[in-house]
């Protein structure tokens, strides 16, 4: 374990790392438990990964916690998972202030249920002066909805007259994205073996590196995190040049 975190190169730790965290309900399948346990230990791992990330200098790390989607599973797990991360939030908030972590959120928010709303927006306002780490969770998220929701933005302010399509750039429509202000992972990762990415950051995986694990979620820690961190360091990020341009 010690001897994976040194074979990090910290000058080329990502700045940001994001997750979809896959692989729950078959974790507690195979050991013939109900699938919300499986959720259950899925917070371990965001424990962990989230203390090892912040540990060698990663500063932005975003989990898939539920996305648009999620809604048509079986109401009771909608049910199990929302007041899981109630739960977490509340229980979490000491050991985040503790830990410098500071929290967020990306996705439709404002339509989740109350009590998570609540606790969401006292988790984010408690911890809004923690900088060693930004932990971003989507919630009620998918990448389809932020894009068209930005573009409504837009075209409100061409409509109004204030803007003029030919000057739309990327960096403007950037600042309409739930993401404003975080810089594109460089990195993110899927766990459990699927390799499909689930209407997750369309626009700011552009060049991410794709990092794919058989590992269901609740088992992986900190160790997976760094063999992840390791096949990434050893890849050539070329963003459409070739090896000899690159210094
Ligand atoms: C994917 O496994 C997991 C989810 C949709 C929920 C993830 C939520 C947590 C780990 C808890 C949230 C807590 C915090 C604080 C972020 P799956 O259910 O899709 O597994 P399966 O594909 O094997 O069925």
């Amino acid at each position: 374990m010690h001897d994976l975190k040194s074979q990090i190169n910290p000058e080329k730790v990502p700045q940001h790392i994001a997750i979809i965290m896959d692989g729950n309900g078959r974790w507690a399948k195979q050991k013939g438990m109900p699938r919300v346990l499986g959720h259950h230990s899925g917070v371990k791992s965001v424990r962990e990964v989230t203390e090892a990330a912040a540990q060698i200098g990663v500063k932005y790390l975003t989990l898939y916690a539920f996305s648009t989607e999620n809604w048509n599973r079986p109401p009771a797990e909608v049910t199990a998972l929302m007041s899981l991360l109630v739960e977490t939030i509340k229980g979490e908030i000491s050991d985040l202030n503790k830990n410098g972590v500071r929290l967020t959120a990306i996705g439709d928010i404002e339509a989740l249920p109350a009590a998570t709303l609540k606790t969401l927006k006292e988790g984010i306002e408690k911890t809004k002066d923690n900088q060693r780490i930004t932990l971003v969770l989507a919630l009620n998220y998918s990448a389809k909805w932020e894009i068209l929701h930005a573009t409504r933005l837009l075209a409100e302010r061409v409509k109004s007259g204030e803007l003029n399509p030919a000057d739309i750039t990327e960096a403007m429509f950037e600042q309409v994205l739930s993401t404003h202000g975080i810089p594109d992972p460089e990195l993110l990762i899927r766990t459990s073996g699927e390799a499909r990415l689930s209407n997750f950051l369309l626009w700011q995986v552009a060049y991410a590196e794709l990092y794919f694990t058989p590992v269901f979620w609740p088992d992986f820690g900190q160790k997976e995190l760094f063999e992840a961190i390791l096949s990434y360091q050893n890849r050539e990020r070329r963003f459409g040049r070739i090896s000899e341009q690159l210094t």
